[in-house]
């Protein structure tokens, strides 16, 4: 295989069978397409390349930066894409929430601006929101970047409607798969892919896969995050269903030790998820003779998650197990233990107890620099995760008021100290934005 540059090698991506040993399925064929295997790590490299390419051709040579929504693969994929054509790039993001994925786009050339989000990702309708503002500004007739716009753009879905799909059906020799089962994003790949399969066989069942609230899938929205993405359309799945951190791990380590697939957590998570969901489809074609084919896309590797692995799962990387976890509590345990206060309750405590609570704001340093409840510290999430082993900073004597974007994160983190014995650590309901809908006051840096 020879080529003239490297964007010839995206795409055209294997499509391998996953051993049924290994999943358990008797009567279903499961497929992975391995888009980890495109030349920049990721399914993202079609869609990046399809998106830059009328503004790269356009400015070769000459002067200019692309820039992007992205913390992740979208961004790695532009910024080797823009240095290719001479130009530069920036990734405009709310939180670069893994530090190896934060490194490698600096080594890539890439230039990085954390902006104050309100809530974790970009939300269109809220104008008061600094990264919304920064998007529609990078819209406007006076914008000189080169906006690639992936929430939005329809080529990000065109890159797999053309490519990803039609591949799958072609390696399936002009078979459409029963199932298609993806993470979704910003929901290119997804959509790109079912459009495709349909056209070949309207009968292809799909089934999206998004993080479970308030947990944390790099790569992944939740069910609330996907509804402000541009080009999430409901219609596009027959379901969608929620996968957890330890899912995505679980099954990431599955594909890598078990079937030498060297997939990172979303391909983990397609892959458990895949296995959750059509194990009712396989009990139910037991004695029929039928069989059914299945594909999930494994997105990007596990390189850039030791971090991510190691903050979760220790014992993985050869580490002692944590005893006390925000991420081990079921949901049935946050709801039984997580005490909740609304804004109302949360203010007349805050003005009266004896004694007054601490406010505890567990959002980024830069939706805390940007408004906050007046009094409150900031420790974000993840050091605050920390914090509850090595040591909190406040004693079971005082009072804890957990204020999170909107209230979910802050519930695991109250059943959590609950359960480790503190008295009186209550959760802001519906977070720092139900606080703002109230009209209760907010203080700048
Ligand atoms: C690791 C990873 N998995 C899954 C996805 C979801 O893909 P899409 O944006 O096409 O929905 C992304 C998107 O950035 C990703 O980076």
């Amino acid at each position: 295989m020879r080529y003239d540059t490297i964007t010839e090698a995206i795409g055209n991506t294997p499509l391998v069978r996953i051993d049924p040993s290994v999943h358990g399925l008797g009567h279903i064929d499961l497929f992975a397409k391995l888009e980890m295997l495109n030349p920049f790590g990721s399914v993202k490299d079609r869609p990046a390349w399809s998106m830059a390419r009328p503004h790269l051709q356009e400015r070769a040579g000459g002067d200019g930066t692309v820039v992007e929504l992205s913390s992740g693969n979208t961004a790695k994929a532009l910024a080797l894409l823009a240095g290719l054509h001479g130009l530069r790039f920036k990734s405009v993001t709310n939180r670069m929430r893994v530090p190896e994925i934060k490194e490698l786009l600096l080594l890539l050339g890439a230039e990085i601006e954390e902006l104050p989000g309100q809530s974790e990702c970009l939300d269109p309708t809220d104008t008061d929101d600094p990264l919304t503002r920064f998007h529609q500004a990078l819209s406007g007739p006076d914008s000189t970047y080169l906006h690639t716009d992936q929430y939005f753009n329809p080529r990000n879905v065109e890159a797999h409607a053309t490519g990803t799909g039609p591949e799958i059906v072609k390696d399936l020799d002009g078979r459409v798969p029963d199932w298609f089962i993806a993470c979704v994003g910003t929901a290119g790949s997804s959509t790109g892919v079912a459009r495709a399969l349909r056209e070949h066989d309207p009968r292809v069942r799909v089934l999206g896969l998004v993080a479970d609230k308030a947990d944390f899938i790099p790569g992944i929205r939740t069910i609330d995050e996907v509804q402000q993405v541009g080009l999430f359309d409901p219609a596009t799945y027959d379901s969608l269903a929620s996968v957890s951190s330890q899912d995505a791990i679980d099954g990431m380590v599955t594909l890598i030790r078990r079937c030498g697939l060297l997939s990172g957590p979303t391909g983990g998570a397609a892959y458990q998820g895949a296995v959750r969901h059509l194990a009712s489809v396989d009990a139910g074609l037991a004695g029929t003779g039928g069989r059914r084919t299945a594909v999930f896309i494994v997105c990007d590797r596990a390189e850039s998650y030791l971090s991510y692995v190691r903050r979760r799962r220790p014992e993985l990387l050869g580490a002692a197990r944590r005893g006390h976890s925000v991420t081990s509590l079921t949901d049935a345990e946050v709801r039984a233990e997580g005490r909740i206060v609304e804004v109302d309750d949360a203010r007349r405590w805050m003005a009266d107890g004896d004694p007054r609570p601490l406010v505890v704001d567990l959002r980024g340093p830069h939706a805390y620099a940007a408004l906050h409840i007046e009094g409150s510290v900031n420790i974000v999430d993840e050091l605050f995760e920390e914090l509850v082993r090595t040591g909190l900073p406040f004693s079971k004597r005082t009072p804890v008021l957990l204020a999170c974007p909107v209230g979910e994160k802050s519930l695991r983190y109250a059943a959590l100290l609950t359960r480790m014995g503190h008295p009186d650590v209550r959760s802001l309901a519906g977070g720092v934005v139900a606080w703002r809908d109230a009209g209760a006051p907010l203080v700048r840096e």
